[in-house]
């Protein structure tokens, strides 16, 4: 008796493992809970948006962050994609990005410096000679204010952040809102809007850093990841990683992307801007026309697991990093460290070094205006490396 109870229970356990868990009970929802204090002793909270299809996305009110996002393979088991911390601690002590909304100025200004209208603003020097990511304070480091709102087709949390005059040596008050969208399609929607009121220059953008196979111990690195960029040109750069000026055709180089290639396959090659970048930390031109709208940028496919990301955005550029600075010092959730190449980023932007670059598409808000950009993170799985071309995102 006991035995076939043992055996019933056994039998009931596989059959449950192997049982998709999409679908499964989720109630979609947003739920809210405390995630720490910053060491000013402000609160922090964690938001977690779940999805019809349970998918779930945390973000932090510290830096407006994304520190889980669990997606689910093509057996359906769901797995956290993103780097992230367990902690707000984590976050503040963080020299990665993970995760987190930036600016006031995504990338790189070269000299930490531009002019305006005959006006010199000078930035602080985070990055060599260069200012990097908004700063030494960048809105990675500031904590939002969180509101739900109301969406049509998932779950919405809206962050506002007001940035004062001068703030890191920017000019102008900047009132920047981040809506954060988990839609039932199973997309992470982000819509960033921002005004001032004086001339100003603005590049917002969030610094996710994905791996498909999930982030806990043994995932490994994303060089089997397949990349695919809607792009024809990229951003060459120098030594200190500030854009040259000239846009550089993709083919023939390890920067061609335009057919799905693995990430690792070209990521050493004996190639200038490769060693220049330690790999993959440089600005692709996606191959848009004006008036497209929210178009395509990317896609990544990752064989095993068969989870698929696009990557859908109004911006003229995106960011390839893959992770080359990651050292295993980081050590991030559940205790993990972030080696090399754990994690890829693909940060959508205007071109690094804008301000200082007159023939790149302009970073300049003036008062009266208003600025508004919205990419897209797309999760769905297929199996093996072949991969169709998706539907446009709902928005
Ligand atoms: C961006 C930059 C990289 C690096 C990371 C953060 O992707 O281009 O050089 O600074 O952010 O570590």
């Amino acid at each position: 008796m006991k035995r076939s109870i043992l055996r019933i229970a056994i039998l009931g356990a596989m059959l449950m493992s192997t049982l998709p868990s999409r679908g499964t009970a989720a109630a979609s929802g947003t739920a809210k809970k405390s995630f720490g204090k910053t060491p000013e002793g402000e609160a922090v909270e964690l938001y977690t948006l779940t999805n019809k299809n349970g998918v779930e996305a945390s973000i932090s009110t510290y830096g407006g962050a994304v520190v889980s996002l669990k997606v689910p393979d093509l057996h359906g088991t769901f797995e956290d994609i993103v780097l992230g911390y367990d902690s707000v601690d984590g976050y503040v002590s963080d020299k990665s990005y993970f995760g987190a909304l930036i600016g006031r100025y995504g990338n790189r200004i070269g000299h930490a410096q531009f002019s305006l209208d005959g006006n010199t603003y000078t930035l602080a020097k985070n990055n060599g000679q260069n200012s990097l990511h908004g700063g030494i304070k960048g809105f990675n480091k500031v904590v939002w204010t969180a509101k739900e709102i109301p969406a049509k087709d998932g779950q919405a949390l809206e962050l506002t952040y007001a940035s004062k005059d001068g703030e890191e040596g920017f000019p102008g008050n900047l009132n920047v809102t981040v809506v954060y969208t988990l839609t039932d399609s199973n997309e992470l929607k982000i819509e960033y809007s921002a005004t001032t009121d004086k001339k100003t220059v603005v590049n917002l953008t969030n610094h996710s850093y994905f791996n498909l196979v999930g982030v806990g111990l043994g995932s490994g690195d994303i060089l089997k990841h397949v990349l695919m960029i809607e792009a024809d040109k990229f951003t060459p750069v120098d030594a200190g990683l500030i854009p040259t000026g000239e846009l550089r055709a993709v083919a023939g180089t390890p920067f061609d992307f335009r057919k799905p290639t693995a990430i690792g396959a070209r990521i050493d090659a004996n190639d200038e801007q490769i060693k220049l970048g330690g790999g993959y930390d440089h600005n692709f031109v996606l191959r848009r026309k004006p008036g497209d709208g929210l178009a395509l940028a990317a896609r990544v496919t990752e064989p095993t697991s068969g989870r698929i990301m696009e990557v859908w955005t109004t911006e003229p550029g995106v960011q390839f990093y893959t992770g080359n600075f990651l050292d295993g010092s980081a050590r991030g959730k559940g205790g993990v460290a972030y080696a090399k190449r754990a994690a890829f980023c693909l940060e959508t932007q205007h071109f690094p070094d804008s301000p200082n670059q007159p023939k790149f598409p302009s970073v300049v808000l003036s008062p009266g205006a208003r600025y508004h950009t919205t990419t897209v993170y797309k999760f769905s799985t297929q199996k093996g490396r072949e991969v169709t071309i998706h539907k446009s995102p709902s928005h």
